[in-house]
């Protein structure tokens, strides 16, 4: 037994409640040592929390003493509970949460690893908080979907398993959506990839040659622009601003640069956070066809929106000829490495040879997984939607107060804010945050081209309130000190 502080503790009747019935075909221990186990593994019951003593457990689900010590040692056995000295038993992932999840950004000079390096300590404050990173944590109940998909796998093990299209179910849930948001789609015009950034790459080797132009906004999500570069494309850049997408600038862009697609964010852009109105759609598609360019529309945000839902038609509904790039790592979850392709009919075939080109298919098990969420609904789960717009709210509200210099428009959707900073410090703010453990992509990051973006910094708030709390605080102070000012007091919070 070790000595820890809980980080949190569950009441025996809100733990009867969460548990259901027991399972009468099973020994009473096992269904409580699985039921809990469950609720662990699926984010229920949080790392860190302590459980009801046994003495409680007892009286609320009229168990036996030995039934309930019996379930409490086969957990602690299967490393989902300790004992603690005075704590009782506390449930815990076995060896811990994993951090990480986010998107691997150019880093410059943070270190070797991609993804989020935020840590925290036994007590489950936090040491150093990733703010490179935006996306949200998996649904509750993503561990039981998967345990439905594992009883399904054996229809799928009679066969080779490669599917370089996509699973047929997954094809059909995602031309099913594509439908019920106003684009009638045959599941043959799906190609499920590893992601929408896969799906970017898939569709800049089916519309580019090497040396041709793609056009791309300024700023946008820079992984994409550095995957058209690896395939030899030169990415023009046109501003969009605060207020979104200016399709006088696209159409002069789209002439000057000679670009033959462009890479088009109409959903909560990622880092602007602005949301093309159908209007703005409809120009946006005029333009693209005048110039003869098209478009690769990466629809990763399209389901984050956070206040109510935006009456806009995807931007393939008013043209035939775009190809759209979806994902299920923000409205679902990002372990998932799912995304797709949705094409016109005669691109399909090219589209595929591209594809596998690259690689040869997606893992059965996720995309059977996948299938069967969106099939229960393809949007954002309303309790992550609830969260990030209180942790939305949240970070404006303590930016005015601690960052009152900076100026940001709430986004109706999305993940993280733009904000404008009075000078352009964006990466010397980057490295005086990082020396307080908190890590930052500078606005530059998100430039194309020569844009330079130095006045701008995009601060996510897909993180816990516990996390921005404890990095908001150590953010202003670094901006004190890139401003030349002595901090208030120590570290502020
Ligand atoms: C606009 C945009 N496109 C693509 C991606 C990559 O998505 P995926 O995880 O599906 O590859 C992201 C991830 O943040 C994104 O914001």
């Amino acid at each position: 037994m070790s000595t820890v502080t809980p980080s949190r503790r569950l009441g025996s009747h809100r733990l009867a409640a969460m548990l259901g019935s027991p399972d009468a075909s099973r020994p009473a221990y096992a269904w409580l040592a699985d039921s809990i186990r469950q609720l662990i593994a699926n984010g229920r019951l949080l790392h860190g929390t302590a459980l009801p003593s046994e003495r409680q457990l007892v009286t609320a689900l009229g168990l036996s003493r030995t039934t309930v010590s019996r379930a409490y040692a086969e957990l602690r056995d299967r490393g989902y509970a300790s004992a603690h000295v005075g704590a009782g038993t506390i449930a815990q992932v076995p060896g811990g949460p994993v951090a990480g999840g986010g998107e691997p950004l150019p880093l410059g000079g943070f270190g070797p690893h991609g993804g989020s390096r935020g840590g925290s300590d036994d007590e489950g404050t936090p040491t150093a908080v990733d703010l490179t990173c935006a996306a949200p944590s998996a649904p509750v109940g993503l561990a039981e979907v998967y345990q439905e998909a594992l009883d399904e796998l054996p229809a799928y093990i009679g066969g080779m398993g490669y599917f370089p299209l996509g699973v047929p179910a997954l094809r059909e849930a995602i031309a099913a959506d594509y439908a019920a948001r106003g684009v009638p789609t045959d599941p043959e015009q799906i190609v499920v990839t590893a992601g929408a950034l896969a799906g970017v790459a898939a569709a800049a080797r089916l519309l580019l040659r090497p040396g041709g132009v793609a056009l791309a906004e300024s700023p946008t999500y820079p992984n994409s622009v550095t995957s058209l570069r690896h395939h030899g494309v030169r990415v023009a850049a046109v501003p969009i601003t605060a207020e979104g997408t200016d399709v006088e600038a696209v159409t002069g862009a789209l002439r000057s640069s000679g670009a033959r697609a462009m890479l088009c964010l109409p959903d909560f852009h990622n880092p602007v956070g602005t949301l093309a109105s159908n209007e703005t759609r409809e120009r946006w598609v005029a333009a693209l066809r005048a110039a003869g360019a098209t478009g690769i529309v990466d629809e990763t945000c399209a389901k984050l929106w956070l206040d109510e839902e935006p009456d806009v038609l995807p931007l393939a509904a008013f043209s035939r000829d775009v190809v759209t790039v979806g994902s299920a790592s923000k409205s679902h979850w990002g372990g998932l490495r799912l995304g797709w392709i949705r094409a016109p009919h005669a691109l399909i075939g090219a589209l595929a040879r591209v594809r596998m080109n690259l690689d040869l298919g997606a893992p059965v098990l996720d995309q059977l997984v996948l299938a069967r969420l969106m099939q229960r609904s393809s949007s954002l789960a309303p309790h992550t939607r609830r969260q990030l717009r209180s942790t939305r709210d949240f970070v404006i509200e303590q930016a005015a107060d601690l960052l009152a210099d900076w100026r940001v428009r709430r986004p109706a959707g999305g993940l993280s804010l733009w904000f404008e900073l009075p000078e352009p410090a964006s990466t010397r703010l980057t490295a005086a945050a990082a020396r307080r453990g908190v890590l930052l992509a500078p606005g530059s990051t998100f430039a194309v081209a020569d844009h330079g973006l130095e006045h701008w910094m995009r601060i996510p708030f897909a993180q816990s309130q516990q996390e921005l709390e404890w990095a908001l605080p150590r953010l202003a102070e670094a901006w004190d000190e890139v401003r030349g000012r002595a901090p208030l007091t120590g570290v502020r919070g």
